[in-house]
Order: structure tokens, then sequence, then C-alpha cells
């Protein structure tokens, strides 16, 4: 029997009825899920013995896991403002959206100009159950949520697009999500069939965890015992090939950097590249 750390049984809880496209919400506790194990390293409840025990084996092997995955939060957060702030970017597609964390990317993109309109994709269901958080927004804002596989990319623009208008720069969000992606799945078709969608002017804002951002950490040896634990495995990658993912885009400076090291200069440790690009006016 799976314990968990609130008294209501999770299983029943209803499916958000503003969720788009999604059936029953069933949600296999047995099972650990990559989204229920972040939201355990970020200090979350919306996890399972199942998802813990996989969690505490990943800390066991790299003990900086859970500063690590902050930097991650910390990334977004600033790429987000970033881009709202400064780069005048009022629509995002945030794919691999996760379990509501602090600064969510509705909640930094809205903060910094109301009008920004979000669209949240994840496949897993516990995300679903949790989509009501998710789809808080300014009066002049919109959030939306989509139950969607990245992998196909093609029916996530379909349904974007009753949220986001595909004519204006968009910001296409794939924050510590394309290590969910073997190579086997296409990762960069992927990418290049959801980049093909924006027009100039938007913004690819990409993280990914690798074994070679400081190889001290352990990243590597906690990837492979999540991958024994975990039926959906981890794909670890160097930062040649995170920076493939921005093929066709414009790097903005600082480039592809350890996720401490966009626009800031921050000593946690982290396990992540990170990078932001601009697609240019004949990407
Ligand atoms: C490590 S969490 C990252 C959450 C958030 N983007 C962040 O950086 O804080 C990865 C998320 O990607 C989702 N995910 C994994 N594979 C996916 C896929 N094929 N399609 C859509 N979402 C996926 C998981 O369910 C999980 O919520």
């Amino acid at each position: 029997m799976a314990e968990r750390g609130r008294s209501w049984d999770f299983k029943s809880v209803a499916p958000d009825p503003d969720a788009v496209g999604t059936p029953a919400v069933e949600l296999n506790p047995d099972v650990p899920h990559i989204a229920r194990i972040y939201d355990y390293w970020l200090g979350g409840k919306d996890n399972y013995a199942a998802d813990r025990a996989v969690a505490e084996q990943a800390i066991a092997a790299m003990p900086s896991m859970t500063a690590s995955v902050r930097t991650n939060r910390a990334f977004l957060s600033r790429a987000v403002n970033y881009l709202a702030a400064e780069a005048g970017i009022r629509q995002f597609l945030d794919i691999g959206t996760g379990l509501p964390s602090a600064d969510n990317t509705h909640e930094v993109a809205q903060r910094a100009a109301p009008s920004s309109r979000i669209v949240y994709v994840d496949k897993d269901p516990i995300v679903l159950v949790h989509a009501r958080a998710l789809l808080t927004t300014t009066a002049e804002g919109r959030t939306a949520y989509l139950s969607g596989d990245v992998r196909e990319p093609a029916a996530i623009l379909a349904k974007a697009a009753d949220t986001l208008d595909f004519r204006r720069p968009v910001a296409l969000m794939l924050v510590a999500i394309m290590h969910c992606v073997p190579d086997t799945d296409d990762p960069y078709g992927v990418v290049a069939t959801l980049s093909a969608a924006l027009p100039a002017g938007s913004f690819l804002v990409l993280s990914h965890p690798a074994h070679d951002v400081n190889p001290s950490t352990g990243a590597g040896a906690a990837a492979a015992r999540m991958n024994q634990m975990m039926p959906e495995k981890v794909t670890m990658r160097s930062r040649a090939e995170v920076t493939r993912f921005f093929d066709g885009w414009e790097l903005l400076e600082p480039g592809v950097v350890p996720a401490t090291q966009w626009r800031t200069d921050d000593p946690a440790p982290t396990a992540l590249w990170a990078g932001v690009g601009r697609k240019p006016a004949d990407g």
C-alpha cells in the first residue's frame, strides 16, 4: 500500500474540469514517475513511496541532487523573467511542466507582463490532477493545460493553437524534459518540428541534466541508479549534444552553460546545461 503525504485518496481525485483533451486520471503509485521524483527533490508532498525510493537512491549517488534541481528552477525563473520583462515575449509553451512549484512559468511571466498567455503540457496524469494550480491567471492573460506527449509535437501544436497565436513569437520551454526522450524517440526531430512552427523572434529555453557539467557530482551514477528502478529511462547528454538542440537558433549570451551560470553567478552545484536561443529571421 503506497503511503502519501496527504490524507485524501489521490487516485479518487477527479480530473480538472478545465483540462483539455484528457480522459480519466489513472495514477499508479507503485511505478516511480519522474514528475513525482522531481517533486520529492524539490521538497514537495506529491509523491509516493516508490518515487521516494528512486529519489533517495539518486541522492545517495549524487548528494547535491536537491541543490542541483533547485538551480534548474532558478534558471527557469530567470529565463522567463528575461523573456517577459526584457524581450517582449507574451506567449509561452511550457512542455514537461512538472508539478506546481515555486515560481511557475505563468507566475513569473505574468508578474512581469500580466497579459502573458501560457500553455502547459505534460504527459504525467499527476500533473493533470494539479492543473488547477497552474491555471490561475491574471485577468489580462490566460493559462491552459494540455495533457500531451512531447514525442507527438504536431498534436501539441494543434491543441496549443486554441490559446497561442503562432503568427506571433512564442517561448518554447523545454526545461529538464528532453532527458526523458531517449535517442530512439528522435529527440532532435521533435525539437525541430516544434521549432519549425514558431515564427522568427521566438525563443527556445532548454535545460538538460548531464554527466559532464561537473563529473564529480555523481550525476552519471545517479542516472544509472534511476534507470535500474524506473520503467521510463532518462538519457544524460553531453554539452555538445545539448547544444545540438539549438540548431537553427541564435544562442543568446552566455550560450549553453551550467544552469548556475546563465546570467548569474550562483556557487550552488548543478548538473544541468542550460541555454536560451532566439529564432532568426531566416531560421
Ligand atoms: C524533471 S520534470 C521538469 C519539470 C519542469 N519543467 C522544471 O524544469 O521544473 C520533467 C517533466 O517532464 C514530463 N515529461 C516527461 N516525458 C514527457 C513527455 N514525453 N511528454 C510530456 N511530458 C513529459 C514529466 O512528467 C515531468 O513532469
